[in-house]
């Protein structure tokens, strides 16, 4: 942008309305260089700038946002759909075996089929079956031109640009034998521990909680907007073909090494068999490692080894007659529901919890589930009193899946959730936000005189990633708490001065003496030096996350400029909330809890109680006066004298953005031993080549 654009809060209506026209225009047309031609024409940062004038100004004037409002599309394909692609071979499903003898039935049909006598030999692979949803990669001389998402089978959509973020999918195979044309299939997953980094940062988002990694796979791959995609960190597993010119083997396993050496993450836990009892081992020993995977599978598939034979096989109406899948019983228990607790959470949901008869579900026993929330149990009608079915998937809390009706006492008498909070009795209310859509949870309405509230905020605010107070845990909150010691945030740095709660008192508390309790006061004293996005992390303010409150104190520099800012905030209509809520990363749901927040008196008395008393930093702004500030960089490859994430930090503390792949917008790859398929996308773009040496020299070692 040449000139500087009028100021939003100086717009006129019309002004506003003509601006907020070209801005739609100008955006789409910057939309469809960078997606649909890969050839920007403005940089990054002067595009997030525009998009964020567009929303300053939609926010002052909602009644002139447009339908074709670059706020209201989600990334360039959203206007668009997916194209559809159809299989050259269909993309099949499988049966299903539940037992021993479905196996066995299976084993045996393969056998007459073929004309098999007793003593011919018959193999099988068997590998677990991955809970996820399956992919077709479509590789023209080993490089990926299509990525498909399975679809009726028949036809899938086209999901290129979403599968080309997945790590685990090469753009480029490597090593022999790669034939003209191949599609490689295989399954998109999210792990257990990545399943919970999406939610969580979708939780701080605002955005909604998946309720399981497939759903949270499923919806990753099929977004509109590949940045999205290539925020979660999808894996895959290649473990089947669709067209080929050559296949690279006469068996499954052949093929499926072949794949590996390829560059294709393939399951190391597939094995060859020949006998059935072989083969049911095999099933029990996966089914014993189920909770320790990683991820969710769902069974075992077996699949006759050789080619020759699959295709004598061949199919049956939709799934071969080669293959087949074991799947596991379901882990699931009946057992009574004694009571409902309603559980208030540092943010005042009423959390309702079912207590239940304990039970064993999968080898564990449970005597807790989760009812989510209100609509929850009345959509599944549960009682107390009832019967229901628990289950447990993997590490997931378990869940109710329904009651069992026919075992309902005749006492038993549809739940009534509390509009008070158990904890204080404030009225415990349901959100209705813009448009008119009710919250799922209730909330207290008692803020800081919520006991239930305040136990959790202060353990968020003495926890980890908050004030990281050593010695300080949970079990000290409830304590100090219980005895009135501490009741906010600010007392923990005055327990010192005051009487009953000083060195000498603690020391003599159970379970203290004297060096334990100088400890504790070390510690204190040490966190009243604190970085600003802790301290803004530590507020527990509802949606703000680690990365959201990292934004924020980048955005404002000192916890003073913050502060003021947010009350001034807390008028949703004001320039400061209008601001707040266009800077990148912050969603109205965000902004919306942070000026609730701050318009509560309460809060603002406490922080100031906090700033009386700690040292807050400033925020380290990212140089924009470095060799590399604006520029976006990608690592490939090993680096030697620097780990990855410390190359990053130091790049990123540089004022560079780090990116994950490589694109027509990224400035400079730095190329270690062992760099792969990023090189040729950098020689594709002509984006600048660096060894690591030469990167170091270029920030200053
Ligand atoms: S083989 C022609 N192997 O299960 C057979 N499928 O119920 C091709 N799946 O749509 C499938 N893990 O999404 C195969 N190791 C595995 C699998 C697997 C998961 C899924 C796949 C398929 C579905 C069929």
């Amino acid at each position: 942008m040449s000139q500087k654009p009028v100021a939003v809060s100086k717009l006129t209506e019309k002004d506003a309305s003509a601006e907020l026209a070209r801005l739609a225009r100008e955006i789409a047309e910057h939309d469809k260089r960078y997606h649909a031609e890969d050839a920007p024409t403005i940089s990054d940062a002067d595009y997030d700038a525009l998009k964020k004038r567009n929303n300053a100004i939609e926010v002052k004037f909602p009644e002139l946002i447009r339908p074709d409002s670059p706020s209201r599309r989600v990334g360039f394909t959203a206007v668009a759909k997916f194209g559809k692609v159809k299989h050259g071979v269909p993309m099949l499903s499988l049966d299903n075996a539940f037992d021993d003898e479905d196996v066995t039935d299976f084993v045996e049909r393969v056998r007459r089929f073929l004309g098999l006598g007793d003593d011919d030999e018959l193999a099988f692979t068997a590998e677990p079956k991955i809970d996820g949803l399956s992919a077709s990669l479509r590789y023209e001389d080993g490089e990926l031109v299509l990525g498909a998402t399975r679809g009726d089978g028949e036809v899938g959509e086209d999901v290129t640009a979403n599968l080309r973020t997945v790590k685990d999918i090469p753009h480029t195979l490597k090593g022999r034998g790669i034939p003209e044309l191949i599609e490689v299939r295989g399954e998109v997953f999210l792990g257990h521990a990545e399943f919970e980094r999406v939610n969580k940062d979708q939780e701080e988002r605002g955005e909604k909680i998946f309720a399981n990694p497939r759903n949270a796979a499923a919806g990753s791959l099929r977004q509109l907007d590949s940045t999205i995609t290539a925020r979660r960190p999808l894996k895959f597993f290649a473990y089947a073909w669709g067209v080929a010119s050559k296949l690279p083997g006469k068996t499954q396993t052949e093929v499926i090494e072949a794949f590996d050496a390829w560059g294709f993450p393939t399951n190391p836990l597939m094995k060859r068999f020949t006998g059935v009892p072989q083969i049911l081992k095999y099933y029990e020993m996966i089914a014993g490692k189920r909770a320790s995977l990683g991820y969710d599978i769902d069974g075992v598939v077996y699949k006759v080894d050789r080619l020759d034979w699959q295709q004598r096989l061949g199919f049956v109406s939709r799934a071969p007659r080669w293959a087949t899948a074991h799947k596991f019983p379901a882990e699931q228990a009946e057992t009574e529901l004694l009571n409902i607790d309603i559980q208030v959470g540092r943010t005042g949901t009423l959390a309702p919890v079912a207590k239940l008869k304990p039970v064993t579900v999968g080898g564990v026993v449970v005597s807790n589930a989760t009812l989510h929330n209100e609509d929850e149990i009345a959509r599944k009608d549960v009682r107390i009193g009832d019967t229901v079915v628990v289950q447990r998937a993997g590490d997931v809390i378990p869940q109710i899946v329904r009651v069992v009706e026919e075992k309902r006492p005749k006492s038993a008498k549809p739940y009534k959730f509390p509009d008070r909070c158990p904890a204080c009795g404030s009225h415990a209310e349901r959100e209705v936000d813009d448009d008119g859509e009710v919250s799922a949870a209730r909330r207290c309405t008692g803020g800081l005189i919520c006991p239930a509230q305040a136990v959790e905020r202060l353990k968020h605010f003495v926890s980890r990633n908050a004030f990281d107070i050593e010695g300080f845990g949970a079990k000290h909150v409830d304590a100090f708490l219980a005895d009135k010691m501490i009741a906010h945030p600010s007392d923990i740095f005055a327990l010192a001065g005051r009487y009953g709660s000083g060195p000498k008192a603690i020391a003599a508390r159970e379970g203290w003496g004297p060096q334990s309790a100088a400890k504790l006061f070390a510690a204190i004293d040490a966190r009243r030096t604190i970085a600003l996005h802790r301290f803004i992390y530590a507020l527990g303010i509802r949606h703000v996350g680690e990365s959201t409150a990292r934004l924020l104190a980048l955005n404002y520099g000192t916890a003073k400029a913050f502060v003021k800012a947010m009350i001034a905030a807390s008028d949703e209509d004001s320039k400061a909330f209008a601001e707040l809520d266009s800077i990148e990363g912050i969603g109205d749901t965000v902004a919306k809890a942070i000026a609730q927040f701050f318009a509560e008196d309460h809060n603002r008395e406490e922080i100031a109680r906090l700033l009386d008393v700690l040292d807050v930093e400033e925020a380290e702004k990212p140089k924009t006066d470095t060799a590399v500030s604006g520029k976006t960089i990608v690592f490939t490859g090993t680096l030697e004298k620097m780990g990855r994430s410390e190359a990053k930090a130091r790049a990123e503390s540089l004022g560079a953005k780090v990116a994950g792949s490589v694109s027509a917008k990224t400035d400079l790859v730095v190329a270690g031993p062992g760099a792969g398929s990023k090189l040729k996308d950098a020689e594709k773009h002509g984006v600048k080549v660096i060894s690591e040496d030469d990167w170091l020299k270029l920030i200053g070692g």
